[in-house]
């Protein structure tokens, strides 16, 4: 073989070799597009409970207190609950979604 073959084989082997890395991150990109189950569920808790904190809690204070606390889920949940006794306004439902979305959010 010739140097100018050699050269020749040594491009075309090149471009194969990129083409096929190209392809490999392309298709890793379309996989990460697809939501896993969790991510589908996680999803619209938490589009429901943030328009809810800021509606629902922020007639006493701001949520400034809320985004410095670091609490476990338990925790979120008495202090809720604790809200809701001073009187925030929130049923069961609105309850549970706010805890979920503050555990989720800002847990330890
Ligand atoms: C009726 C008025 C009122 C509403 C509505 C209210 N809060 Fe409060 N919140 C208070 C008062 C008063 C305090 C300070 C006394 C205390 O901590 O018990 C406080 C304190 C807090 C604290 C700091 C105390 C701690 O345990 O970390 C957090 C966090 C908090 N509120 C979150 C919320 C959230 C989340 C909501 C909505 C679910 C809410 N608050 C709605 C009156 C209210």
């Amino acid at each position: 073989m010739n140097r100018r073959t050699f050269a020749v084989l040594t491009i075309m082997f090149l471009v194969l070799l990129m083409g096929s890395l190209l392809a490999a991150c392309g298709k890793a990109k379309d996989e990460a597009a697809v939501p896993t189950p969790e991510q589908e569920e996680a999803a619209p808790v938490a589009l429901d409970a943030k328009p809810l904190l800021e509606e629902r809690c922020t007639s006493c204070h701001d949520l400034g207190r809320v985004e410095r606390a670091n609490k476990t889920n338990e925790e979120w949940k008495a202090m809720v609950e604790r809200m809701v006794e001073k009187g925030a306004q929130l049923n069961q439902a609105e309850q549970e979604a706010v805890i979920q979305y503050l555990a989720e959010t800002y847990g330890p």
